[in-house]
């Protein structure tokens, strides 16, 4: 009983810390997102008015009022509750997206329940579990199911993270067997699934391994945007995980890579979010342009919420969605389909990245 406070304790510890540290410290990657060197062309004459525009989309069966999601980011620390309710709001009030943190803590202490269920206030809008990885050798695929369904969730994100857990004290050190655990959950809960990565990317080689295991939706997660090796840097308890922390804080894929791999390789059936660095509305063109369905962000609506609460980050949406339709306005694309196949050219350290990598991602559509 005494080791089980220990641990709960020791989880809204680090979520507290987390939270602190992202909103109060520099934990951005030195890499760029790369998303600058996607060139959307502008088209002088549209043949569009702005109210024709229809950023309308669908996720997990229901319609969205814009092709957007608040990220997963917390449960368990004292001002979780509060957070994810906001959060949900927010996004029931956009017609966006949400997903919660971590349930790990959920999964051993069900009093803490209460911290993500937060269906009553996102109302019929696409709510979303979450589970570490490294948790599912851990826990059933039934236990896992009734955790997504004790928060009435629409379905699950799966975060990879294993930057993040080499450099935290009491972190993971053995990821054999992740893709065969993911595989047991997207057959338990029927493909209502998103495997995410949390700041680092998703590889040619990650992308292929998850189309084999049936994926249906990833987030891409990639470098540029919250560096979680550089936010475990601050909480280091010593000199060898903080320097290590600090060596790899920039270390992941640049997100403009992994939309545009994905875009390659997950085929038709599969949902691709941007997520990882995104900071406004014409990024959310740039992604979707490139290959993705959705974009989603975490640590600049934390940042909004900390500094005007919930109305701060209902404006920060608002404002991301006019940015979006004057993207498509500019770039003469009506609706979401239509960016999709936006006039745009690839620069820079991208077009280095897509040539280097060229061999692996070749013509594969
Ligand atoms: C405070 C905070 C807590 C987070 N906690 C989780 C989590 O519990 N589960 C998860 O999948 N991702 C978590 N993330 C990662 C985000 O979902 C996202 O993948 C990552 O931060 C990159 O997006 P950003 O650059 O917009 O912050 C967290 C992010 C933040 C900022």
């Amino acid at each position: 009983m005494k080791r089980k406070t220990a641990t709960k304790n020791l989880i809204s510890k680090r979520k507290a810390e987390h939270l602190k540290i992202v909103v109060e410290k520099d934990v951005i990657s030195r890499q760029p997102t790369l998303l600058n060197d996607i060139k959307l062309i502008h088209q002088a004459l549209p043949e569009l008015d702005f109210e024709q525009i229809d950023i309308s989309s669908e996720f997990f069966g229901k319609p969205l009022k814009a092709p957007l999601m608040i990220a997963s980011m917390t449960g368990g620390a004292v001002m979780a509750k509060k957070l994810n309710r906001a959060l949900a709001e927010v996004a029931a009030a956009q017609g966006i997206a949400f997903g919660v943190g971590s349930q790990r803590i959920m999964l051993r202490h069900p009093e803490m329940t209460a911290d993500f269920a937060v269906r009553k206030w996102i109302g019929d809008g696409v709510l979303l579990g979450n589970i570490g990885a490294v948790q599912l050798e851990e826990y059933s695929p039934q236990a896992i199911s009734e955790m997504v369904k004790s928060i009435e969730a629409d379905g699950l994100c799966i975060h990879l993270n294993i930057g993040q857990e080499l450099m935290q004290k009491e972190g993971h050190r053995r990821f054999r067997g992740l893709v065969e655990n993911i595989r047991k959950i997207i057959e338990k809960l029927d493909g209502r699934v998103v495997v995410k990565e949390t700041g680092a990317g998703l590889s040619v080689e990650a992308l292929r391994q998850l189309a084999k295991c049936g994926v249906k939706y990833i987030d891409i997660s990639g470098a540029g945007g919250t560096s979680w090796t550089k936010v475990e840097m601050y909480r280091a308890p010593d000199r060898v995980l903080r320097q290590t922390a600090a060596t790899f804080a920039d270390w992941g894929i640049p997100s403009a890579f992994s939309i545009i791999a994905a875009g390659r390789i997950m085929g038709e059936s599969c949902k691709i979010i941007a997520s990882g660095g995104l900071s406004n509305g014409l990024d959310i063109a740039r992604a979707i342009a490139a290959g993705a369905d959705m974009g989603a962000f975490a640590r600049p609506i934390l940042v909004e919420f900390m500094r005007e609460g919930k109305d701060g980050a209902a404006e920060f949406i608002k404002i991301v969605i006019n940015e979006l339709k004057t993207a498509m306005l500019l770039t003469g694309t009506r609706d979401i389909s239509a960016l999709k196949r936006a006039a745009r050219v690839y620069t820079g350290e991208l077009r280095q990245w897509l040539t280097d990598y060229k061999w692996l991602i070749g013509d594969e559509k």
